[in-house]
């Protein structure tokens, strides 16, 4: 292939700022439609889509009829000038001049007729191709950014937890279980244990990976592979804990603003929706939240088996994200229905110093804690939830050697960003999403 000297490369998302100029375009066909001695060719090359139009006359009859024969996907090189157009998609489109064609797509299975979610599912490493789930994986990358900058920011370390782990921290019920040579080991339901010690090597740390959980639930909020952040702070308690988390996803949401508006429009979504959530969050107690939700359910607004003392189930959390219309911390949980580490409320046994965040549309996307930093307790706390001491020796150590006062919580990155983009269900805001019933692709 030879290189068109005059013409710069250029990406569809900086189209507008090369008006006037000569640039090349490298990308495949998304559509393609003639009219008379026009076609225009709507390109795409990760960045964005930019239509390119192709007038009889002004490119040479071979390169004319070869565009005719490009088909969805094919892939092409489109040389061309810029022109800033503030009524286009992306705000240019290219005046084509030559076009070199790479390949000819085969006919391409997705199409624009309607597939159901199994079929694209299938075709995941193509689907991902599409306008709405390109527009998702960038502001996927921009949530990563946006989480890692605002601790970065504020003087955090990232040191990562390992994926094999000798213990359960989240319950035993969601293990994986795997040979690890002649022992048992698991894939890793959160980093939490391992950012509390190195924490207390490095004072404030998040890590940051993926995480497994063996759900045997099918809803649209469940991933059994689902990457998540875990930030931890010492010398630090329950107003700390939700500081951060809030302050995290308000910056959050200000530089998905920023960067990635076209993508919102791209997934039908209001920025207005998301200016109107950066604000400060309600935060109620569960004993408010199970005021209310008893309320709705007398009054029959809520169709729910919630009674006072349970965790809450999706149509509760719903009921509450739809209630404040915003995202929402509620505080001090009942012991019985939370993690073994957490922390006993002070003014009362019986509640944990715990905070979930539960944003509207999304359910809970947020679940952190104050840890429980004695020794006696904690380790009565792992007889008392059946779990192995053994595996937690090196755990208890933490306690041993200048306990402090320290918390943090665990964002599950696919609920947020299916939160920020109004997508219902998290497996599209993954790549490749695993779920109990998908492994393929
Ligand atoms: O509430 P969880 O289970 O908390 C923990 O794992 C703590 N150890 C975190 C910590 O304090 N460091 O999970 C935290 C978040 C949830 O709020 C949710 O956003 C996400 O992880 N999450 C899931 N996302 C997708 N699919 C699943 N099966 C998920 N389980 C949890
Ligand atoms: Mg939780």
């Amino acid at each position: 292939m030879s290189l068109d000297t005059r013409a710069v490369d250029a990406r569809i998302a900086d189209l507008a700022s090369f008006d006037g100029r000569t640039v090349r375009l490298q990308g495949w066909v998304y559509n393609l439609r003639s009219k008379g001695r026009l076609q225009f060719l709507l390109l795409r090359d990760g960045s964005g889509i930019a239509q390119c139009v192709v007038v009889r006359g002004q490119v040479s009859d071979e390169c004319f009829q070869e565009v005719k024969g490009l088909t969805q996907e094919s892939s092409c090189q489109v040389t061309g000038i810029a022109k800033r157009d503030d009524r286009a998609p992306g705000g240019a489109e290219l005046t084509v001049e030559s076009v070199q064609v790479v390949q000819v797509a085969e006919p391409y299975p997705i199409g624009k007729k309607e597939h159901g979610p199994g079929f694209l599912m299938d075709h995941r490493h193509l689907w991902l191709r599409s306008k709405r789930q390109a527009a998702l994986m960038r502001l996927r990358h921009e949530v990563i950014r946006a989480f890692r900058g605002y601790l970065d920011g504020q003087g955090f370390y990232c040191v990562d937890s390992p994926m094999f782990t000798p213990n359960a921290c989240e319950g035993t019920s969601t293990l994986f279980e795997l040979d690890y040579f002649d022992t048992k080991a698991y894939l890793s339901q959160s980093g939490q244990l391992y950012a509390e010690a190195s924490a207390m090597a490095l004072g404030k740390v998040y890590c940051f990976g993926p995480t497994f959980r063996a759900e045997k639930s099918k809803t649209r909020r469940h991933l059994t592979e689902f990457w998540m952040l875990e930030p931890e702070i010492v010398y630090a308690g329950l107003p700390e804990v939700c500081q951060l988390a809030e302050g995290m996803l308000r910056y959050t949401l200000r530089q998905v603003l920023q960067n990635r508006k076209q993508d919102l429009l791209d997934l039908d979504r209001d920025p207005a929706v998301l200016e109107a959530w950066d604000r400060e969050f309600p935060s109620i107690t569960y004993h408010q939240a199970a005021d209310l939700l008893l309320q709705w359910k007398a009054e029959g607004k809520l169709d729910s088996q919630f009674e006072r003392g349970d965790d809450l189930g999706a149509p509760d959390e719903t009921a509450l994200g739809e209630h404040f219309g915003a995202p929402v911390m509620i505080t001090h949980w009942p012991a019985e229905v939370k993690a073994f580490y957490m922390k006993r409320d002070p003014e009362n046994e019986d509640l944990v110093l715990g905070v979930d965040i539960i944003a509207p549309g999304a359910g809970e996307i947020v679940g952190g804690s104050v840890r429980e930093d004695d020794l006696d307790l904690l380790q009565a706390r792992i007889q008392a939830h059946d779990l192995p001491e053994e595996a937690f020796r090196w755990y208890l150590d933490l306690r041993r050697f200048g306990s402090v006062p320290h918390g943090g919580f665990g964002i599950g990155l696919e609920r947020t960003i299916g939160w920020i983009a109004g997508v219902e269900h998290v497996r599209e805001c993954i790549p490749f999403p695993r779920t109990m019933t998908r492994l393929q692709p």
